[in-house]
């Protein structure tokens, strides 16, 4: 199975990734990570990608499409996957249709989590991240164990520098102008379902595993 989940900036697509990816046996690939590891480990395309990421821009297109298309071609063709912050443009969703399209693949199910601006601000604000292993926490919703200290690894969390107030501005602006039009793309092409992603982490889990798991009812049912 290939699930595409769409939020702005904040909405909780990587918590709810993790668990989807965890529960089904699914491939997490987030973009955003997969910069970051960039960035971390010195590369070009870290070197490339880090203004814009700093600036709370979209990468361009082309650098994106590339590294996405790497990272899907390196997962197992029996792995399904859950696409995290990819696409994040018409372009981009196109892109990543022909090349599925090409393998004889395509998206299957689109989760789109809706929030409210002001709960997405506390969340940012709030989050802390490892800089190790990428597990996500937050101060008051999602605590780790022990404060301040990653549950997988014992870490050192940190606060995403792009995080900060004026830079969340310029993310919610990329989202508005260049993201949104992507729910509409899947609209006229694939099923999107609208979640309501105000509600705390488990109860989005709750609703986005009732329709994954008819999903999947339905296409063993078919099989059979
Ligand atoms: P990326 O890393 O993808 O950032 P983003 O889309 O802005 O989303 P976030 O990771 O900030 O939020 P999230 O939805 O994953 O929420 P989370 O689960 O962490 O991208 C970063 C940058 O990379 C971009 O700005 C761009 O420059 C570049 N980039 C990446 N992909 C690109 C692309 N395709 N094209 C071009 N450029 C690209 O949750 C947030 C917090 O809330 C956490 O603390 C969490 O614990 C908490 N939380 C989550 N859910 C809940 C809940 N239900 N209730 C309470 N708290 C919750
Ligand atoms: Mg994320």
């Amino acid at each position: 199975m290939r699930i595409v989940l769409l939020g702005a900036p904040g909405a909780g697509k990587g918590t709810q990734c993790k668990r989807i990816s965890v529960r089904y046996g699914l491939l997490h690939l987030s973009s955003g990570d997969i910069l970051r590891q960039e960035r971390a480990a010195g590369t070009e395309l870290g070197k490339k990608a880090r203004g814009y990421m700093d600036s709370g821009g979209l990468v361009p297109d082309e650098v994106i499409v590339e590294m996405m298309a790497e990272a899907i071609k390196k997962a197992s063709q029996k792995t399904g996957l859950v696409l995290d912050g990819f696409p994040r443009t018409v372009n981009q969703a196109v892109k990543l249709d022909e090349s599925l399209t090409g393998n004889g693949q395509r998206i299957d199910v689109v989760l789109n989590l809706n929030i409210e601006q002001e709960v997405v601000s506390e969340r940012m604000t709030g989050r802390r991240s490892c800089p190790k292993c990428g597990a996500v926490y937050h101060i008051k919703n999602l605590k780790p164990k022990v404060e301040g200290k990653c549950d997988n690894d014992g870490a050192e969390l940190v606060q995403r520098p792009d995080d900060s107030l004026d830079v969340v501005k310029n993310r919610f602006r990329a989202y508005h102008e260049q993201t949104k039009p992507v729910v509409d793309y899947y609209k006229n092409n694939n099923t999107v379902y609208d979640i309501d992603a105000n509600r705390v982490v488990d109860e989005v889990s709750t609703l986005v595993f009732a329709i994954l798991d008819t999903l999947i009812e339905v296409r063993s049912d078919r099989r059979q």
